[in-house]
């Protein structure tokens, strides 16, 4: 066999790649100075979809045309979240800081495992901050997920650690016939089931409490709920407190479920995907009492923080129960006292995730240099908005506001016959318009156009092009 020479997969000509990435770069900035003038959202041609059926390329393609191929078959083409008129689900707009702190991550390749590097000192700088945010104590620690999904399963297996015992981690939960049993709101987002199925406690386990007009989890219903099972014989762990609801925003009453919780020993989680970076908004703030009495709170820097995707964390009261539900010490990550191998313990030590990306490096940028308080005037602002969207629906007697507006979530409809077809149906040829993106949701049973506003460069005339959208589209359908 002829050998090969050897070879790395570094340019052979640095000044032309210099100058290629230059382009590359500048058509990103040029991409978000001028989102507004592209639609939100654009349906994929069959003809582009295709092209991504090739087989694996065995040859070279250059940089160039690999990047003239994302230029013209996928930038165009994303679900549209960094356009200001995106107010579907609920997502982040992403700023050119933290694109260029991903740049910075990416080239650096660190490794954020563990290990004794600065990287992983700027995720201990971020989980600082946070203790600092909630009012959590030095004790606290906090680790880099995905998103809010992960950080929520993660919760409930600290939890179930901490009332199982570690020897859970070795006899799984099926020992000693104890049932555990968990709360939540009908209003909860579905991961939290999901982190009760995943966990292998089980959905049955998870009681999902009743809410009140304003969507709040009923604390009545949740005292009920815990005594009738303790009646019953069963092991309550944990209910999870939610800080903005999926559907309408709203906010648990946070201080009463930590009595509650405090009163019956249970672990205190906070769902506060959203909402809990409310905390960097003076107007917010109040609306969130009660969260820094939490055992653990779930959130994501990608939604509010509008820091790139993905940048979920979650924050742990007291270290030690962190580590004792996710360290294992195995010989091959041996810590020492010096060398790379020191600074233990690890942020592998603290979640399911040895290889992990720099997101703390996007993070800290965004903080850096808008600072919390441009933050919290961005969240603040998105309420404002979505005030706005409120009193503008209420003005028109054609529409009707389907649940009250507590954060930046507005959910409404168009009054007609077949109302739930025909706002389903607004939505979709508004998303095919590229003029505005709302989702839909159910609220009490009604379909409802769902506006989320968290995206920072949405602003008063969007709100009015929303409206607007609606009402044409509406009444172009003739109903
Ligand atoms: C209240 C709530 N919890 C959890 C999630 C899931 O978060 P992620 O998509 O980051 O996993 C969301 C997502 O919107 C949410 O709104």
């Amino acid at each position: 066999m002829n050998k090969s020479p050897i070879t790395s997969l570094d340019p052979d000509d640095w000044v032309a790649f210099r100058q290629q990435s230059h382009r590359m770069m500048d058509d990103m900035l040029d991409y978000l100075e001028h989102i507004r003038q592209r639609p939100v959202w654009q349906d994929i041609p069959e003809s582009t979809r295709e092209k991504y059926s090739e087989a694996l390329p065995q040859q070279a393609t250059s940089l160039e045309t690999a990047h003239q191929r994302f230029m013209q078959e996928v930038l165009p083409y994303s679900a549209g979240n960094s356009h200001p008129g995106f107010m579907g689900w609920v997502q982040g707009g992403g700023t050119p800081v933290g694109m260029l702190a991903e740049m910075l991550a990416a080239g650096l390749n660190a490794n954020l495992g563990g290990r004794n590097q600065m990287p992983v000192e700027v995720e201990r700088q971020i989980v600082r901050w946070m203790r600092e945010l909630f009012q959590f104590p030095e004790s606290a620690s906090g680790v880099f997920v995905t998103g809010t999904s992960m950080a929520n399963l993660m919760a409930v297996l600290i939890a179930r650690t901490v009332y199982l015992g570690t020897e859970v981690r070795q006899t799984g939960v099926c020992h000693d016939n104890i049932r555990l049993v968990a709360y939540t709101s009908e209003a909860a987002h579905g991961c939290v089931a999901q982190a009760m199925d995943l966990s292998g406690i089980g959905r049955q386990a998870l009681r999902r409490i009743p809410v009140n007009e304003h969507h709040q989890m009923d604390t009545e219903e949740l005292r009920a709920a815990i005594e009738a099972d303790l009646a019953a014989g069963l092991q309550p762990f944990f209910i999870a407190g939610t800080a903005g609801t999926v559907d309408v925003g709203a906010i648990d009453d946070l201080t009463s479920i930590a009595q509650i919780a405090k009163a019956a020993g249970l672990w205190f989680h906070i769902d506060g995907a959203f909402g809990a970076l409310g905390m960097l908004s003076e107007h917010v703030r109040p609306l969130l009492a009660g969260i820094e009495q939490a055992d653990s709170i779930a959130f994501d820097f990608h939604k509010w923080g509008q820091v790139p995707y993905d940048a979920g964390f979650l924050l742990v009261r007291d270290s030690t129960r962190h580590m004792d539900a996710f360290a294992a010490p195995v010989a091959y990550l041996r810590r020492e006292a010096r060398g790379i191998a020191g600074g233990s313990p690890w942020p592998c030590d603290f979640g399911p995730d040895l290889s992990r990306g720099f997101r703390a490096l996007k993070t800290w940028f965004t903080l850096q240099v808008y600072g919390a308080e441009k933050l919290g005037q961005i969240i603040s602002q998105t309420c404002e908005l979505a005030q706005l969207l409120a009193a503008e629906v209420q003005k028109r007697p054609e529409l009707e506001l389907l649940a009250p507006v507590a954060l930046n979530i507005v959910c409404f409809r168009y009054r007609c016959e077949n109302a739930d077809q025909v706002n389903q149906e607004i939505v979709l040829q508004l998303h095919e318009s590229g003029v505005a993106a709302p989702s839909t949701t159910v609220v009490n049973g009604q379909l409802a156009i769902r506006a989320a506003i968290v995206n920072h460069r949405t602003n008063e005339a969007d709100i009015h092009r929303l409206v607007g959208a609606v009402l044409a589209t509406a009444q172009a359908m003739n109903v």
